[in-house]
């Protein structure tokens, strides 16, 4: 559905150019939720924005369905634009129309009679939810309420793809699921492919089957969103899976020295990451015995990415150093990953 290659944008200013995105070549397959995570400045909104050429990349191929937009003439251009939404951070509504009439405005070269837009614009809100605030304009709203209506706008036209750039950062952790619930129906209902781009980690992790890792202009990983988070290869990766769940502080702990983290002669601190989660009792006990070591397990944490369980323990080792480095190698064959963190 959308094949980017080797796009690069630079922007150039009196401070000097900055590379905002470097090379990126991407495959999103037509129907799923594909998420682009990265810390702030990391070129997520210039490569969204790449995708329906609000920004023209300076070199690369933006493949829509099949044809490179970059060389459309402009004319044809507006056609391929109108099948691509787009929702924002702070929804970009027009404050002096009501709901109804915001929806509409997206409608206004649709050549639909106005009896055709008007029963658009009411099935728009009803999918989104929002029939009773037809008549509302955007300050009577809540920021979910808000989101919806930029989402119905942006479905207006019945584009094949939606892009996300930070649709829910600005909203509370309730609201956020529920506008990733609404995103969700719309994929499943409507089979349009969205592109969702976001700073926070659960976003990726409650709805995205796979994820583009960026930093500093360039993908460095990227993959099925269980497969990139239980196998992390980058440290901005891993730093992602910290700032999610609470294992992150573990490592807070450890840097201010609390009790709960020091550790005697002997003994050794491991992070354990798991993907199934029948496995782990069975193979802590199981080395404590065949290796003669101690075990204690004093952290531990599931998360769930879209749908596949990601545990995270922290187990204690102590014993003679052979037995411990053996237990460990024993753990890593099965296929959890284990890391030495004290
Ligand atoms: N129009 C612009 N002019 C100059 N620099 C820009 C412009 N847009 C973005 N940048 C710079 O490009 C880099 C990437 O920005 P952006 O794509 O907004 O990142 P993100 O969305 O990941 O926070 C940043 O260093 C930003 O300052
Ligand atoms: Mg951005």
């Amino acid at each position: 559905m959308i094949e980017l290659k080797n796009v690069t944008k630079t922007f150039n200013s009196a401070a000097g150019n900055v590379h905002a995105v470097q090379n990126v070549s991407l495959k999103i397959e037509d129907g799923e939720i594909f998420g682009i995570i990265g810390f702030s400045g990391a070129g997520k909104s210039t490569l969204v924005r790449c995708i329906n050429l609000l920004e023209r990349p300076d070199s690369g191929e933006v493949i829509i369905d099949g044809s490179d937009i970059v060389k459309l003439p402009e004319k044809e251009l507006r056609t391929v634009r109108r099948k691509m939404g787009m929702i924002f951070q702070h929804f970009n509504l027009m404050p002096s129309r009501t709901v109804y009439n915001n929806v509409g405005f997206a409608l206004r070269k649709s050549g639909l009679s106005k009896e055709e837009k008007d029963k658009k614009i009411r099935s728009l809100l009803e999918l989104v939810d929002l029939s009773d605030k037809i008549d509302s304009y955007p300050s009577q709203l809540s920021g979910g309420q808000k989101q919806r209506v930029a989402i119905a706008r942006a479905l207006a036209n019945d584009p094949k793809i939606l892009l996300c750039d930070e649709a829910t950062s600005a909203l509370d952790p309730q609201t956020t699921r529920s506008i990733l619930r609404l995103l969700e129906s719309v994929n499943k209902k409507l089979g349009i492919t969205i592109v969702i781009i976001t700073h926070q980690m659960e976003v990726v992790k409650d709805i995205c089957d796979r994820v583009a890792v960026m930093e500093t202009g360039s993908v460095v990983e990227e993959g099925r969103t269980a497969d990139v988070f239980s196998h992390p290869k980058m440290p901005v990766t891993k730093s992602f899976i910290e700032t999610a769940g609470n294992i992150g502080k573990i490592y807070e702990l450890i840097k201010e020295d609390n009790p709960l983290t020091r550790l005697n002669p002997g003994e050794r601190m491991y992070m354990l990451t798991y993907t199934s989660v029948n496995t782990k009792d069975a193979i802590i006990s199981y080395v404590s015995r065949t290796y003669n070591v101690n075990a204690s397990i004093i952290f531990g944490n599931v998360e769930v990415l879209k749908d596949i369980p990601l545990g995270k323990l922290v187990v204690v080792f102590s014993g003679e150093k052979d037995n411990i480095d053996a237990a460990v190698q024993y753990i890593r064959s099965v296929g959890i990953d284990t890391e030495e963190i004290k």
